[in-house]
């Protein structure tokens, strides 16, 4: 697969509470090479600091060479991202990384916690060239309403059932996204999980005594994104050796790595 460094012009910002960002970029060459789960490496400063780029999902992908990142502010790097506005370019580098795979399963669980969400809706564009929209379920987790609410409106219009949970009840189920995904009863089923280890820890373990496929998106610090500085590594189920995150994943089988 190609990787490619391109200055991307921002088109469009959109803010979607005080520190979540919707971010449309001029990115052909990448936008016809991705696939649902992989990321790209984007340099957040306008010079060189931050020095070391940082890795966003591609949330989607449209017509016209369109990628767009979904952004949640944690540090300096995303900061200085948050305050770019449009016509400004970007410095980004991708698509990197190994995405998701269509499961084999009749029914597919598409599982995202917070900013975790952000791949998933390529994801569903993705699943829905080979399967009714009946197939497919989008299970959201979050703080609160705000964070996911635009994003469960963007499910809905693809015609998917979304079921909301969130910590404060704003939305959904009050609770956790994990605890949408205990009652469901399916024989044969994907999950494709993206959030916070420590729930993907639970839907690897959910997924395993249903007897499930399930895929998790992996986030980890990376400093490179191209398998050159050991920074990304993960142990593997079989406690022998590592992989890396940026170059193996960051999609990986659940039964692939060792859930500390
Ligand atoms: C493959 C991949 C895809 C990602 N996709 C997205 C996405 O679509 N949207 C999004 O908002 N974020 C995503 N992230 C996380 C994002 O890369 C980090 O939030 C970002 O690099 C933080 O940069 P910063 O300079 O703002 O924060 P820093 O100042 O570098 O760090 C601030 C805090 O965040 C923690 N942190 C930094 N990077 C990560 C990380 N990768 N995982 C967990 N904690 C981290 C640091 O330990 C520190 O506590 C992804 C990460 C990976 C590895
Ligand atoms: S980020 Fe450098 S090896 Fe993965």
């Amino acid at each position: 697969m190609q990787i490619y460094q391109q200055k991307a012009e921002i088109l469009r910002t959109e803010k979607f509470t005080g520190d979540i960002y919707r971010f449309s970029l001029k990115a052909p060459d990448i936008a016809a090479e991705a696939r649902p789960g992989q990321f790209v490496m984007v340099r957040t400063g306008e010079g060189m600091d931050p020095l070391l780029r940082r890795p966003f999902s591609v949330h989607q992908v449209a017509e016209g060479g369109l990628v767009q990142i979904l952004f949640k502010i944690v540090g300096r790097g995303t900061q200085l991202l948050s305050r770019m506005q449009s016509g400004k370019y970007l410095d980004v580098l991708g698509p990197l990384g190994q995405g998701f795979t269509n499961g084999e399963n009749n029914q597919h669980f598409l599982v995202g916690g917070g900013i975790g969400i952000a791949p998933l809706l390529f994801l569903a564009k993705q699943l829905l060239k080979r399967n009714e929209p009946s197939a497919i379920k989008v299970l959201l987790g979050a703080r609160t309403e705000d964070e996911i609410g635009i994003l469960a409106e963007d499910f809905g219009s693809m015609g998917l059932e979304v079921l909301s949970a969130t910590e404060d009840g704003s939305l959904g189920q009050k609770g956790l996204v994990t605890d949408l995904l205990v009652p469901i009863n399916e024989t044969r089923a994907t999950v494709y999980g993206c959030g916070p280890y420590p729930m993907l820890r639970v839907v690897a373990g959910i997924c395993h005594t249903k007897g499930w496929g399930c895929q998790v998106s992996l986030e980890t610090i990376m400093a490179c994104g191209l398998a050159a500085c050991l920074g990304c590594t993960v142990l593997r189920s079989d406690l022998k050796g590592y992989v890396h995150v940026c170059k193996d994943g960051p999609v990986f089988n659940a039964d692939e790595v060792a859930w500390l």
